[in-house]
């Protein structure tokens, strides 16, 4: 019982419960009557171990060893085995990333679940296992119809990530003849003594057309480029979720989703400029154009605006730029709410919204949209990434919000508050992309234990950051690592300093006056 050993001394490392102590401490939502959604099934399993586990953040992860989901031919065959990483890592929590199945031939696991659409979260700690080297595993991962990965490099995928581990969620949909869904894992055929491994999945049933679109009213999305033709996201595709970001905020974990276990990074490694940081936690959300589960009320209450110069709102665009596979076609979902007191009338805030350097809104009104403000809205595009040239790596899909003329707008300013990014599946079922290239990002020197929480500091870089939300952020013990980088050095910290820490002035009044909290 070795494994189980291991396991259990870290879920009582001093540090761990330090953190633990952190999430107690931290008020989990300043709204605890949004009602969350409860997953028909929500499934945790532990790869490659034989006892289940509590995590700190009080999720139950259940051991894949024995009889639980793997195919009954698997288990006669025997040709998979249980192990455990020779080395801990350091950012990642023991469950599930410790131990692993791993296989030179295919396996699969079957779950037995409802039709409908689910997430599927597959996670990996590609390190040193006994006899297998991270460098060769290479596999193919398969969801009934759907391919997930292909030729697949988990230590490629995280050494550009600049992390120990990762993990990538799915939206699919299971069929009513399916009765199952089942995951094979195939090791590549085409490199030598290739593998496949896995150390954690999770299946969580999703509410209907949270992404999917309803056939009944036939809304499509907005195809950016080509207006006259809406999107439909139907249940033969599947999605990959590849950027989740709470704009303007701190990361939320996936025990403070609304019930789905989403987890909500923040979006400082992707914005231009800092802008302006608005937030209030003191009022009620209203959710009458939104299901109140589609995101965590925290979501809307913090966001990012330009800033209160006017002059210098109106020469730059506040920009995101999320790296992407080309050579698939992106549901792109933004979410706001207006929430600052001076918003409260059409026009107010009017902004354009570029998409992929396209006009996507000439008129982004979140009060026109949502009826009032504090009212939740989101707004979805499907936008074509085009492959340039040969190589089919990762390209940045912008997303810039410019102010609109101040004939048409009192404030000169732009808001968002959250952006969902999707992979959509390719006419085969398809939604993986080439691994990223071998060289890792400049290595920035991670410091063992704590990275954590250093990492995870909000730090009060521009005008309002007030309350709770403000507070060190709760450790989540699955980082949403899809996409994270370590902090990039690049020109954000000076070109923004200058204007990104004016507090409070408003010298005439159609600038935006941000308030400080005492
Ligand atoms: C899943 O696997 C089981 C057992 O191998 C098989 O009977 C079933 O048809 C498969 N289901 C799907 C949807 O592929
Ligand atoms: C937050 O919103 C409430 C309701 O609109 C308002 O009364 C309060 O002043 C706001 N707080 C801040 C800090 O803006
Ligand atoms: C706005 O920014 C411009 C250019 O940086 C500067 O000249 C001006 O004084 C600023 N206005 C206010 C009100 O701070
Ligand atoms: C849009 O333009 C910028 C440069 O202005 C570029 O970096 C970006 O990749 C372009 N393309 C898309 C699809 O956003
Ligand atoms: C904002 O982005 C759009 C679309 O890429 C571009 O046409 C425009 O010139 C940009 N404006 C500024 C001020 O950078
Ligand atoms: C699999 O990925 C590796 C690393 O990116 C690459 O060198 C190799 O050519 C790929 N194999 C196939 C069959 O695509």
């Amino acid at each position: 019982m070795t494994i189980l050993h291991s396991k259990n001394l870290v879920i009582l490392n001093p540090l761990y419960l330090l953190l633990l102590l952190t999430i107690s401490l931290t008020p989990i939502s300043s709204d605890s009557s949004q009602p969350f959604y409860t997953p028909t099934e929500s499934i945790a399993l532990d790869c490659g171990y034989s006892v289940s586990s509590t995590t700190l953040d009080g999720r139950q992860w259940v051991a894949d060893t024995g009889i639980n989901f793997l195919s009954p031919l698997d288990q006669k065959r025997n040709k998979s085995i249980a192990t455990s990483a020779e080395t801990q890592s350091s950012q990642a929590s023991s469950v599930p990333y410790l131990t692993a199945r791993i296989s030179l031939t295919d396996f699969t696991y079957v779950f037995p679940v409802t039709a409908g659409q689910k997430f599927i979260r597959l996670h990996f700690y590609p390190s040193q296992y006994p006899k297998f080297e991270p460098s060769k595993a290479f596999f193919s991962v398969k969801a009934n119809q759907f391919t997930l990965l292909s030729n697949f490099s988990a230590s490629l995928t995280a050494a550009s990530l600049g992390s120990d581990y990762l993990f990538k969620e799915f939206c699919i949909n299971v069929e009513d003849e399916d009765q199952t869904l089942n995951i094979t894992f195939t090791p590549s055929s085409t490199q030598s003594d290739a593998y496949a491994f896995i150390n954690g999945i999770e299946i969580v049933s999703m509410p209907t057309n949270l992404y999917y679109t309803p056939a009944d009213p036939p809304y499509g999305i907005t195809f950016i480029g080509h207006e006259q033709n809406p999107i439909h996201i139907e249940n033969n595709t599947a999605l990959e979720t590849v950027h989740r970001l709470n704009v303007g905020g701190r990361e939320i974990s996936p025990m403070l989703d609304t019930g789905m276990f989403r987890s909500w990074l923040k979006d400082d490694d992707y914005v231009s400029n800092i802008g302006a940081l608005p937030v209030n936690n003191s009022f009620n959300l209203i959710f009458t154009k939104l299901p109140s589960y589609t995101a965590p009320a925290e979501v809307y209450m913090t966001a990012r605006s330009m800033g209160n110069n006017k002059t210098v709102n109106k020469n730059y665009n506040l920009t995101w730029n999320l790296p992407l596979d080309s050579g698939f076609m992106y549901l792109l979902r933004l979410h706001f709410c207006e929430f600052q007191v001076e918003v409260t009338k059409q026009s107010d805030r009017e902004f354009t919204i570029f998409i992929a350097n396209q006009t996507a809104e000439s008129q982004a009104d979140v009060i026109v949209w949502a009826g009032r403000n504090h009212v939740p809205v989101y707004r979805d595009y499907a936008v074509l990434m085009v492959s340039q040239a040969r190589d089919q790596k990762k390209h940045n899909l912008s997303i810039a919000l410019h102010p609109n003329p101040d004939s048409q707008t009192l404030y000169s300013d732009a808001i968002l508050n959250g952006i969902e990014v999707f992979k959509i599946s390719d006419y085969s079922g398809n939604l993986a992309g080439l691994n990223p290239d071998s060289i890792p990002p400049p290595a920035s020197p991670s410091t063992p234990q704590p990275a954590k929480t250093e990492n995870r500091k909000t730090t009060p870089v521009a005008t309002v950051v007030c309350g709770v939300l403000s507070g060190v952020i709760a450790v989540s013990v699955l980082g949403f690592l899809i996409f994270r980088r370590r902090r990039r050095v690049n020109s954000r910290g000076s070109s923004n300093a200058g204007w990104g820490s004016i507090s409070y002035v408003a010298t005439n009044h159609t600038e935006m006056p941000y308030r400080s909290c005492s």
